[in-house]
């Protein structure tokens, strides 16, 4: 199994992908190839791509060359959640923020979260941008996205789309147990808002993921972040796919 993508961040190049290409060719044994996503990997297992309901929630979701280039970490938000509920964490599921809703709607099928009516996936998102704010635009914010996101899952009458600011929204909206935990900010301010409400929320086995921490380009959250979290005891694991992980 190989997965070829040519989305990398930070890199304008015009060489840069026909020297991925080069380094593909100059692999002997073509298998294991994952490249996109800022990764170049070969002769690895890629297990997630032999997950069948992974690979069906993936593909029947993904919408852009982003989203599916993203897929390894994909996987690991699909592996998190999928533990959580199987070793019975106590909590429900949040994403600080959601944008589309693509990520938590391929959680929502790999993990059957309709049928699971004791928990609730609390989406968070501000939808709309202005140049005020301290992280950058998306593409597809704007007035209509809190209707759009609130549709894509009109059929998980469980999971509760939220538009707001975070921190402050959490203080009306939040659940009072979380067991799984993702934030994905694009800014440090909001993001240690975050977990100043959530994190002592989420149960003991609870998975907490943080998108961004292994990125340079989002290194002020990285520099926030370990300290409050060894604060309390904690040390993030950077993932090879930029993410962070925590254990609580
Ligand atoms: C990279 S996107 C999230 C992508 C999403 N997690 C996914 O997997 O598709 C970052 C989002 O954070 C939102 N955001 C940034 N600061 C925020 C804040 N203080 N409150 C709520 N949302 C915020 C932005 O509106 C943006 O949509």
């Amino acid at each position: 199994m190989n997965f070829l993508s040519s989305v990398f961040f930070g890199i304008q190049a015009e060489g840069f992908v026909q020297g991925v290409q080069k380094t593909i060719d100059s692999i002997p044994h073509k298998d294991g190839i994952f490249t996109g996503d800022n990764l170049i990997t070969f002769g690895r297992n890629l297990g997630f791509f032999q997950d069948e309901k992974f690979m069906a929630a993936w593909r029947g979701n993904v919408e852009t060359p982003v989203e599916e280039a993203i897929v390894w970490r994909l996987a690991v938000l699909a592996w998190a959640a999928k533990s959580v509920i199987a070793r019975k964490i106590p909590g429900d599921f949040v994403e600080c923020a959601c944008y589309k809703g693509i990520t938590a709607r391929i959680l929502c099928e790999y993990t059957d979260f309709a049928q699971r009516p004791d928990r609730s996936y609390y989406l968070y998102d501000l939808f709309e941008h202005d140049d005020s704010m301290l992280h950058h635009s998306m593409a597809e914010h704007s007035t209509t996205l809190f209707d759009k996101v609130t549709a894509r899952f009109a059929d998980h009458p469980n999971v509760q789309v939220v538009k707001g600011s975070i921190p402050e929204v959490l203080h009306q909206v939040s659940p009072e147990k979380v067991a799984f935990l993702h934030i994905d900010l694009n800014n440090a301010p909001a993001e240690i808002g975050a977990l100043e409400v959530l994190f002592d929320r989420l149960s003991p086995g609870g998975i907490l993921v943080l998108d961004d921490y292994g990125w340079l380009a989002y290194r002020a959250q990285k520099l926030a972040e370990d300290p409050w979290l060894a604060e309390r005891g904690y040390q993030v694991l950077e993932l090879p796919t930029g993410q962070g992980l925590v254990f609580k």
